[in-house]
């Protein structure tokens, strides 16, 4: 079987730092092995209208930014389809075919639309279209047949809801169209989730406590030498903690041994730096200008390149339109297998015209051989 990857993001924002430590690092990674036969990337867009729907010039305005996002982190376009999500109607198609096969009950049921919910307290009601997303996204994964999708662990959920159809679909029209696939998690606890600067657990614009890979050298400065620490390290020479100390949690995601050498060439790696942390005697603002030249060292290449995609808006919805279209081939080819194993397939079905006559005719004769018992039985009587 093909290895197909599938994973998106809802254009709203620019990306942060937590997508990328939570997915846009590892999809270059996999994209660059070569350990795949396809990999698509969908801008959601259309899932990102189904809480915007009043607001489509937030989505509208967004799409570019996360394309130039996807670019400069090193998503080569030779190697990866960038979709945008409401080109592809065959996606619509499937969701409403599929939503068919799935309780309002278990849809209430999946956490990540309950927490979601909570969150966004929906002024006069849920939005149907909010509250179904997770079959609409059950169809962009199946669309092209993904059997992995590298995200974060708050999209177990969808995965999970998505194999479940997978299996009633296969099961119900007795086929093996749609493929189960499964979620690739980032590899290390700090890039699982990786906190806001303000230390509360999720990175998130409107808690505006983002690092944007877009920031200019001087904001991610100011947003660093901001951040949470231990509240209990007031002293430099006080014993602190590095669990659940942000500044700790970002260079788990981001230091490597050669930071070190180039920046901190008194310690050898995290470990010795966590060490001492402990043990007193390390202030957070050596710790924290550390943590600055890390990530001005790994997000400066990212942001030059932007800058350099910046200059040809044109060339990059030349690489969406591309893109788009190869995704909507492959989503297109699963559609005509979906309605092909429903039978709903009517105009291509070529025994379906043969079968229905074959049963009209049958009645027919059926109503024609009553018609002359009845008769020989009226003339049997009238003797
Ligand atoms: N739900 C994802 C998010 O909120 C975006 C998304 C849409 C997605 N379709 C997807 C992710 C398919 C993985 C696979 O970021």
């Amino acid at each position: 079987m093909k290895k197909i990857i599938l994973t998106g993001d809802r254009p709203t924002g620019r990306l942060h730092i937590g997508h990328y430590v939570g997915s846009l690092r590892n999809r270059v990674t996999l994209q660059n092995g070569g350990g795949f036969d396809e990999i698509n990337i969908l801008i959601a867009d259309a899932q990102a209208l189904t809480d915007n729907a009043h607001n489509p010039e937030k989505v509208r305005a967004n799409i570019i930014n996360v394309a130039l996002d996807y670019l400069s982190v090193g998503i080569d376009p030779a190697k990866s389809n960038i979709i945008v999500q409401s080109a592809v109607p065959e996606l619509t198609e499937l969701t409403f075919y599929y939503a068919n096969l799935v309780s309002v009950a278990r849809l209430q049921r999946n956490p990540t639309v309950k927490s979601e919910l909570q969150m966004r307290q929906f002024g006069e009601g849920i939005p149907v279209g909010f509250f179904t997303y997770p079959i609409s996204q059950a169809a962009d994964i199946t669309a092209f047949r993904a059997t992995t999708v590298p995200a974060g662990e708050d999209q177990e959920p969808m995965l999970e809801q998505t194999r479940e159809i997978v299996r009633s679909f296969n099961k119900t029209y007795n086929c093996d169209v749609l493929v189960e696939p499964e979620i690739l998690l980032p590899d290390t606890e700090a890039s699982m989730r990786l906190p806001g600067t303000d230390g509360k657990e999720k990175m998130s614009k409107s808690l505006g406590n983002c690092i944007y890979l877009s920031d200019e050298p001087d904001d991610i400065k100011k947003k660093i030498m901001g951040m949470y620490t231990d509240p209990g390290h007031l002293h430099v020479e006080d014993p602190g903690k590095v669990e659940g100390n942000t500044v700790f949690t970002y260079l788990d995601a981001f230091a490597k041994p050669e930071h070190f050498a180039a920046f901190l060439p008194e310690y050898q790696d995290l470990d010795e730096l966590k060490d001492h942390y402990r043990r007193g005697g390390l202030g957070d603002i050596k710790v924290k200008r550390f943590l600055n030249e890390v990530l001005q060292e790994t997000l400066r290449p990212i942001r030059e390149r932007r800058h350099e995609f910046e200059k040809d808006i044109a060339y990059v919805y030349d690489v969406l339109k591309a893109g788009t279209d190869k995704g909507r081939e492959s989503a297109a080819r699963t559609l005509h297998d979906v309605k092909d194993a429903m039978k709903i397939n009517y105009f291509e079905d070529k025994a379906l015209i043969a079968e229905q006559q074959k049963e009209f005719n049958a009645a027919a004769a059926q109503r024609k051989a009553q018609e002359e018992r009845k008769a020989r039985q009226r003339a049997s009587q009238k003797k």
